[in-house]
């Protein structure tokens, strides 16, 4: 088994490291920059479907259902079709509103999900186009959608998702810029610009995961911890979605992912210096409004996590730690502020005994309702 985790402790940790190596199995093939060309084989025959589609439904559950809601905002930013994102298992029970004009994007780390699978069931049976996004090849999924995209993540054996879901991101942020590209809302030299810069993301994932030990050290002063709210704003909001996930998953501490702005409508009521707030504060379009959520949590003691982009100054004032992930552009962020969150979650759950591959309770796959 040892050789299995190739020299890791776990296979989360080496499945964490693997991710520069995953995601650029993920794009290879597939982006073409000095070209300004994306190209997924799996959707071809449906580049007209994509192009004229009215609306898009994404239909998931877990972690899959977090790199869902990233691409709710990349495909709605870059390619201007209105997205939903979907819990498979309300999706398949409340008579949803669908017909052959819809598109629905299933993703499944596993294809064997059994909500996801009655999801598209019912989809298709009311004539929707369906698209699956999954990394296991040739299972059930793939096999009941008409048309789809592997992440090419290779095996992920760790209960806790994590180079899937940042495959699963890689492959939406290709369909984005594809669509876009398609119906002209993005032009050809942001395109160029883009796929180039996408084209280094996996050396750095390679820098971020240089923070390991740094993130060690904060781990150990919160491995305590009865609660962890984690903070972010736009497409860091589900990032901080699925950094409480993993948290909760692997080291039964009780966190919650919430849009920084909603703090004030509940959660802020919880702040003191108990409650550690983990913040994706990196210098993108809301960081002053990031800013000043992080000076609420401070003026009620509370203890602040930010993970910031290199070289800021202005939070490093503010919080109490910080974590820098290199400089992207915004559409990026998502890829590489998860890296920091699987690894606070992965050295707090070791520090407090769990069994990080394997949770209590948890499957890798759930295949019963
Ligand atoms: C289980 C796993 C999660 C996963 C979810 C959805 O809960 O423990 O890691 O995100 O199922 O699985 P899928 O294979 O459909 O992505």
């Amino acid at each position: 088994e040892m050789l299995e985790k190739g020299g890791y402790e776990h296979f989360m940790l080496k499945e964490i490291y693997e991710q520069p190596r995953s995601i650029h199995d993920c794009m290879r093939g597939r982006i073409y920059p000095e070209q300004g060309k994306v190209q997924l084989g799996g959707l071809k025959e449906y580049t007209e479907k994509l192009k004229n589609v009215d609306r898009i439904i994404i239909v998931a559950c877990g972690t899959s259902w977090h790199a869902g809601l990233v691409g709710e905002y990349l495909i709605e930013e870059y390619a201007r079709i209105p997205v939903e994102v979907e819990y498979a298992s309300e999706f398949r029970y409340r008579n949803p509103i669908i017909s052959e004009k819809d598109l629905v994007i299933a993703i499944s780390q596993s294809g064997e999900t059994a909500d996801t699978m009655a999801a598209i069931e019912l989809a298709k049976e009311k004539g929707a186009t369906i698209f699956g996004i999954c990394n296991v090849v040739g299972a059930s999924i793939p096999r009941i959608t008409h048309a789809g995209v592997y992440t090419h993540a290779g095996p992920e054996i760790g209960v806790a998702s994590t180079k899937a879901f940042t495959a699963q991101v890689t492959v939406l942020t290709l369909i984005a810029f594809y669509t876009a590209q398609q119906r002209g809302t993005i032009t050809q030299s942001k395109l160029i610009e883009y796929l180039t810069e996408l084209n280094t993301i996996p050396q750095l994932v390679e820098q971020a995961l240089q923070v390991n030990n740094h993130v060690h050290a904060i781990a150990q002063k919160f491995k305590d911890s009865a609660n962890c709210l984690f903070l972010g704003r736009g497409s860091s909001f589900p990032v901080a979605l699925e950094g409480a996930l993993k948290l909760k998953e692997i080291s039964y501490i009780h966190a919650e992912g919430y849009p920084a702005a909603e703090m004030k409508h509940g959660p802020i009521a919880l702040i003191d210096e108990d409650m550690p707030v983990v913040v994706i504060a990196t210098k993108h379009s809301s960081y002053e409004k990031v800013i000043s959520n992080i000076q609420e949590v401070k003026a009620r003691g509370g203890h602040i996590i930010a993970i910031v982009s290199e070289g800021d100054k202005e939070v490093r004032e503010m919080a109490d730690y910080v974590i820098e992930i290199p400089q992207v552009s915004e559409p990026f962020v998502p890829l590489l502020a998860t890296i920091p969150l699987q690894l606070l979650a992965y050295h707090i759950a070791v520090m407090r005994g769990c069994n990080v591959d394997q949770p209590r309770n948890l499957a890798k796959s759930v295949t019963v309702e």
